[in-house]
């Protein structure tokens, strides 16, 4: 098989335990139809980074369930598992990714990795001795995952971009070093370019519409987790915040929530237009109400339906070529920093 024939899209899938509508629409969905997109043109790769996962304490009794569980969401989303242009993986199975961010690790500068925004935001919230060394050392780790596969194109949200340069600088100082190892991934500008930066689209809070959906809201009110019962879902959308304007308006200045709302229904497949100028909220609500449980039934009997047998062999055939790929750039940095003998 011919290795790296094709330029590589590649990004990690982080999902988390308590998925809502605005995850799924905003971020799933678009990434699901990112592969399809591309796939056959481009390499593919997604994989769950779950080497990331405890840089900040969390319950080591439930990863191994979460990592199978994160996979499982994508498959229910959609995601063709049969293509043999997307490749999905668990990082962890792939050592390389390891060993390239310990050489890469000595290549990093200490101050550089210490400006790094989410490292200072997490940390921030941590005491002292709860900070980890793989805290600090996630972005090198991050940018093996991304140099390993001479990934061109890496979708990330807003807060993963410094990354990305991170990832560019290190490659661009390593290939000034010993020659062309890496390929430099494309410059954040030319990456918005590639994907369309629409994945802006961020469904807001039912109950505050003036701030996006969270898993963080304490009431959970406002939110439609994908693990809702529909009655649940139901109450939520017909309890959502309004205004007093009283006539239908597609304005999220004025009107945030009535917008949400249309929002929600067209990103479901539903008709928003037909409920443009009504004078009352109503039946927008009921509409909306009736897409939200028409989904979340469709959902979570795709969920359940995912068959995890297949799921594992798809897993494992990755892991195999992702091994040979990975194995060999290594190899490559090995050579060029004298941990190997030079061919
Ligand atoms: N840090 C990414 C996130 O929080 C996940 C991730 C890990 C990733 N390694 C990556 C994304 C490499 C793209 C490329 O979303």
């Amino acid at each position: 098989m011919l290795l790296m024939s094709k330029p590589v899209i590649l990004t990690g899938l982080r999902a988390n335990n308590d998925l809502h509508i605005g995850n799924y629409l905003g971020a799933l969905l678009p990434m699901v139809d990112m592969a399809h997109k591309h796939a056959g043109e481009y390499q593919i790769n997604l994989f769950v980074p779950d080497l990331h996962s405890f840089t900040t304490p969390i319950d080591h009794s439930q990863l191994q369930n979460q990592i199978l569980q994160n996979i499982k969401v994508f498959a229910a989303a959609g995601l063709d598992i049969a293509n043999d242009n997307i490749h999905i993986y668990r990082q962890s199975y792939v050592p390389a990714h390891s060993e390239l961010a310990w050489i890469l690790d000595c290549f990093a500068g200490f101050g550089e990795v210490s400006r790094m925004t989410q490292f200072k935001d997490k940390s921030a919230k941590l005491g002292d001795d709860r900070i980890s060394v793989g805290l600090f050392n996630y972005p090198v780790l991050m940018a093996a995952d991304i140099l390993l596969y001479d990934a061109t194109y890496v979708p990330v949200g807003d807060d993963q971009t410094q990354h990305l340069e991170f990832t560019r600088d290190i490659a661009g100082r390593m290939n000034a070093k010993f020659g062309e190892l890496f390929v430099v991934p494309k410059p954040v500008k030319e990456q918005h370019e590639f994907f369309g930066k629409d994945q802006g689209l961020r469904i807001r809070d039912l109950i505050d519409p003036t701030k996006k959906m969270s898993k963080s809201d304490e009431t959970g009110r406002g939110v439609i987790f994908l693990s809702d019962s529909l009655e649940d879902a139901k109450k939520k959308i017909m309890g959502a915040t309004t205004d007093s304007l009283g006539k239908v308006n597609y304005d999220y200045d004025q009107q945030p929530g009535v917008s949400n709302l249309l929002d929600i229904l067209k990103l479901l497949g539903g008709n928003s237009d037909e409920f443009i100028g009504l004078e009352q909220y109503g039946p927008l609500k009921t509409a909306v109400a009736e897409k939200v449980a028409s989904f979340l039934t469709a959902f979570q009997s795709n969920l359940a339906g995912v068959n995890e047998q297949q799921l594992i062999a798809k897993l494992e055939s990755s892991e195999s070529v992702m091994n040979e790929q990975a194995n060999k750039t290594l190899y490559k940095v090995q050579q060029a920093v004298g941990l190997r003998p030079k061919a």
